[in-house]
């Protein structure tokens, strides 16, 4: 039987209290996505869907979002989303974002995705380089990439900060999430907000060709 995890356990006020700090944080990184109609999007790990919302206005009924979560009871809330929009292209599977394959996704041969998101996710999955690769191996060369997070590290009032965020979040906010991506991408753009010392940061960049 699966253990329940910190995150089935607090899926229920989750976006409450992450919308009111990190709101403003996903439209901004949405936008660096440059979604168009009838693209595919991989949203890695989707947590209770909040981004969904903002992925179907940018890419309609044409597109597809597919989304990966570990938690059941965070994946419970993106599976109301989808059913009370109505939305019939948003693809969402329990797994580990460590272990994403094209089968996975239910896809028999690869999906062409177009772009990658990966928000507050790099802090929290253990082996996050991992995760990160797994999604950068599904989008396609040329694809957007855009990850959010927090970077809390160095001065007392992020090392207090990070220490809040470690109890509430499970986050470890000293990673430096980005780094990978500004490897393996080009057309690299970066947006900070201090926060708490620290910083909120949100990083995009287009794969390879
Ligand atoms: C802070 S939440 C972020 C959710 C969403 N990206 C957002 O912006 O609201 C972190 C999520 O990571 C998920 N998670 C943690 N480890 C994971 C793993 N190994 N594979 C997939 N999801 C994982 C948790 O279940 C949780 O939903």
């Amino acid at each position: 039987m699966k253990r329940i995890s910190h995150y089935d356990v607090i899926s229920w006020g989750y976006e409450y209290f992450t919308e009111k700090l990190h709101g403003g944080h996903r439209l901004e990184a949405i936008d660096l996505l440059r979604l168009d109609t009838g693209q595919a999007v991989l949203d890695v790990p989707c947590g209770t869907g909040a981004n969904l919302p903002l992925l179907e206005a940018r890419i309609g009924p044409t597109g597809h979002v597919y989304g990966c979560d570990f938690s059941a009871g965070m994946l419970a809330r993106a599976r109301a989303k989808v059913t009370t929009a109505g939305w019939g292209n948003v693809t969402l599977v329990e797994a580990d974002a460590r272990a994403l394959t094209p089968e996975t996704l239910g896809s028999s041969g690869p999906p062409t995705i177009d772009a990658g998101i990966c928000m507050l996710g790099l802090s929290v999955v253990p082996d996050w380089e991992q995760a990160f690769d797994r999604m950068y191996d599904l989008v396609r060369p040329g694809g957007r990439f855009v990850v959010m997070d927090l970077f809390l590290a160095g001065k007392r009032t992020s090392r207090l900060a990070n220490g809040y965020y470690r109890a509430i979040a499970q986050a470890q906010s000293t990673r430096r999430f980005w780094e990978p991506l500004e490897r393996r991408c080009e057309d690299v753009q970066t947006i900070d907000h201090e926060w708490f010392g620290g910083v909120a940061r949100i990083v995009a960049g287009t794969k390879r060709g």
